[in-house]
């Protein structure tokens, strides 16, 4: 075998191996929740939880077996079933009943035998890389990443699902967290690069050995193309993320009856659902309680808060700043790209490189313990 043949063998396997772990990442989400709620509908506008345990499977059967990889259907109903979620029009919701969905043992049989036809043709494909479909490394990346982005949705959706719903696992989760005091750092003008460029349109040979660049991806969303730069003015962020202790604040201050605060749109969705606090914060007698994943603790203070960007704005409108810009978050967040770097010297861009690394040091601390949790933080334009 060539050296080229040999790395798109490589390539391959390493998608394969990608598959195999998102696989096992969405088996591990619907492991925790209990037999008899899998027909449940933890959120009103979405499918019951069993539809995602065949969506994500009648999806990659749907995207790779035929185009890929000339299989036959041995199951159209099901493809279909399970094909598409739901997007809620005119804001009317979901009506179907339990008994609407297959039985769990179909919907697990399904399950096999889409995953042993897939790997198999899968396994054949990395043997004779050249006799591939062209497109079928760009399918087998959309495979992974949309059962990834379900991993994500599907951990927020079973969030939702009350905690005697599932099961904890045996690991001990240490709740606490470290307090830390967050300030304001000073970002200096500058550039920065969004979006990134397809390796294709750097070099068309997809199997050819590469060096790692910067912004350069075999695989991205469409709204990711192409890399640009925008020029960011100064500005100055909090070194650490907004805290529960924060928001506490804000809800203290009466901001959540605040119109001036909120959007117009904004007003109308927390006038109407009657949104007094963040979703998974609840109130007894003075004490404020926090919903996990598996069962209510006491409200964690230092913990990021967990808000729609909803509130968050209207937190960021009673502090009088705004929440960053992706342009903003990466000036702070990750410096500058290398072929930026000339330039930021000439502005003192030293300083902000050591500054990113502070963030990046701090935010990486938290998510130790936030991963999964959205992180906010505020900002000021310096003009
Ligand atoms: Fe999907």
């Amino acid at each position: 075998m060539g050296a080229l043949a040999a790395t798109a063998v490589r390539i391959r396997h390493d998608l394969h191996t990608r598959l195999l772990k998102s696989r096992a990442r969405t088996d591990e989400l619907f492991q925790i929740v209990r037999e008899e709620a899998l027909y449940d509908r933890p959120i009103a506008e979405r499918h019951r939880i069993v539809f995602y345990i065949g969506h994500v499977e009648a999806f990659d059967w749907n995207l790779l077996s035929q185009r890929a990889f000339g299989l036959r259907s041995f199951h159209r109903t099901f493809d279909e079933l399970f094909s598409f979620g739901i997007d809620p029009v005119g804001g009317g919701l979901p009506t179907d009943p339990p008994e609407d969905w297959p039985s769990l043992p179909e919907v697990a049989r399904y399950r096999k035998r889409v995953r042993e036809e897939l790997d198999r043709a899968i396994e054949h494909a990395l043997e004779r890389p050249e006799e591939g479909h062209p497109h079928s490394l760009q399918m087998l990346h959309v495979a992974v990443e949309h059962r990834l982005m379900h991993a994500e949705t599907l951990a927020y959706m079973l969030h939702r699902l009350p905690a005697g719903k599932k099961i904890c696992g045996p690991e001990k989760v240490a709740w606490k967290a470290p307090r830390v005091k967050s300030r304001l750092v000073e970002i200096p003008a500058g550039r920065a690069t969004l979006g990134v460029q397809h390796s294709n349109e750097h070099d068309n040979n997809l199997a050819q050995e590469k060096p790692a660049q910067e912004n350069i991806v075999e695989f991205g969303w469409d709204n990711e193309f192409a890399a640009h730069e925008i020029a960011v003015p100064g500005f100055a962020i909090d070194s650490h993320n907004v805290t529960n202790h924060d928001f506490l604040r804000f809800i203290q201050a009466g901001g959540y009856d605040n119109r001036s605060l909120w959007s117009p749109e904004a007003w109308a969705w927390r006038t109407k659902e009657n949104i007094l606090h963040p979703m998974f914060w609840r109130a007894e007698g003075n004490l404020w309680l926090y919903r996990t994943m598996f069962g209510e603790i006491r409200l964690p203070l230092e913990w990021p808060v967990y808000v729609s960007h909803a509130e968050a704005t209207a937190y960021a409108n009673w502090l009088g700043r705004k929440l960053p810009t992706e342009a903003q978050f990466h000036r702070a967040a990750y410096g500058t790209p290398k072929n930026e770097l000339p330039a930021q010297k000439a502005r003192g861009g030293d300083a902000l490189i050591r500054g990113a690394k502070r963030l990046r040091a701090s935010a990486a601390a938290i998510s130790i313990f936030t991963r999964g949790i959205r992180r906010r933080w505020a900002c000021i334009p310096r003009g």
